[in-house]
């Protein structure tokens, strides 16, 4: 008998008109005293995460975890993973079918610490009926907040400006230096229209923009209402704005959605900002976009490979911004992220419903 029998006996005895109180209170006890009376199920997490997720799977599980630097290297994951009953992993961690099989039939539970799903192997995991857990919402205000941060950065080239001031080029005053872009009058518009991509029309109104569009799998006219948003064809998105924001997840359908068909039809003097995922943008296209003045700048959080390489030319380009996947990265979101994944995988283990079940 595990966990989950448990539970589902408490479901069954609950639906059953004839319940017989005793019973139904010996497996009351039996659950919530699961972790003494038996061996607590195990799980691993891939990365050192903060004290109160570990207390929530600390009084129900036993706990494996990486606490080296980084990422999990992949040969000590495909080790440890064996006979655990629930991972707790992050975006850097690829769960594919090898890390499946070397986990086995124990493994009930895959729950990521991120909103982003795309280095989940979906289908694999489905194919075994192990729950998927993800981490939305809660990050939702600091991704916005951090996009808007990283466009602003950009369009009126802070950081340009931040190294001009300490390498001495700071002469005087002067009319024209320096001057970017700004928001009051312009077109914004946002592909992918979520709840980030909202939160992101809502800090940006009070920049004054003329319009709001975006581009969205299916119409959000209520959202869309209170930003006074409209929702536009991809190609009329591109054609009409002055700063294009990505905020959609990495899918097939979304994969080098930004490629060189894409920033050709984009305003030369377009800001470009990515805050989703490195995949949904053709990078060489973006590269030569950049340095043939196609689009005027680019601010990127997320990129391909990631950490992008040093020698990589977008590091060259004065016109371009980047940020080393921080999207996310508020103290307290980051802890709050953690939690609910520890509560996914406890929920998980007891039978329960998962306060955030990645149903696909
Ligand atoms: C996520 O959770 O997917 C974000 O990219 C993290 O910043």
């Amino acid at each position: 008998m595990n966990l989950n029998s448990i539970s589902c006996a408490i479901r069954i005895l609950n639906l059953n008109h004839k319940i017989i109180p005793s019973t139904l209170n010996i497996f009351r006890f039996c659950r919530n005293n699961f972790t003494s009376i038996m061996n607590k199920p195990s799980v691993y997490i891939t990365r050192q995460v903060n004290e109160e997720a570990l207390d929530i799977l600390r009084e129900h599980c036993e706990i494996t975890s990486w606490t080296g630097e980084g990422p999990v290297p992949r040969d000590e994951l495909l080790r440890k993973i064996e006979d655990k009953n629930a991972l707790f992993c992050m975006l850097t961690d690829q769960i594919n079918s090898e890390v499946l099989n070397k986990a086995g039939k124990k493994l009930q539970i895959v729950a990521t610490m991120s909103v982003g799903y795309d280095h989940l192997d979906v289908d694999e995991i489905k194919k075994r009926k192990i729950k998927m857990a993800y981490t939305p919402d809660i990050l939702t205000d600091a991704t916005a907040e951090l996009t808007v941060a990283l466009l602003l950065a950009t369009s009126r080239r802070i950081l340009e400006a931040n190294e001009a001031a300490k390498n001495g080029e700071w002469k005087a005053w002067s009319p024209f230096w320096l001057c970017g872009t700004g928001l009051q009058n312009s077109t914004v518009g946002i592909v992918g229209f979520g709840r980030i991509g909202q939160e992101i029309a809502k800090r940006l109104k009070s920049f004054k923009p003329k319009n709001i569009v975006y581009y969205n799998r299916s119409e959000k006219a209520d959202e869309a209402k209170l930003v006074d948003a409209k929702r536009v064809t991809f190609d009329k998105l591109l054609a009409k704005s002055d700063f294009v924001i990505v905020s959609c997840s990495l899918t097939q359908d979304t994969q080098h959605l930004f490629n060189e068909n894409a920033f050709n039809k984009m305003k030369r003097t377009a800001i470009f900002v990515n805050t989703s995922r490195g995949g949904v943008v053709d990078q060489d296209a973006l590269i030569k976009a950049l340095e043939n003045k196609i689009i005027l700048g680019a601010g990127l959080d997320v990129m391909t490979p990631e950490p992008l390489p040093l020698h990589n030319p977008l590091f060259k380009l004065k016109n371009c911004v980047i940020l080393p996947h921080i999207g996310s990265a508020c103290i307290q979101t980051r802890k709050e992220m953690a939690i609910l994944c520890a509560k996914n995988i406890i929920a998980a283990l007891r039978g329960e419903e998962l306060p955030s079940e990645l149903i696909i």
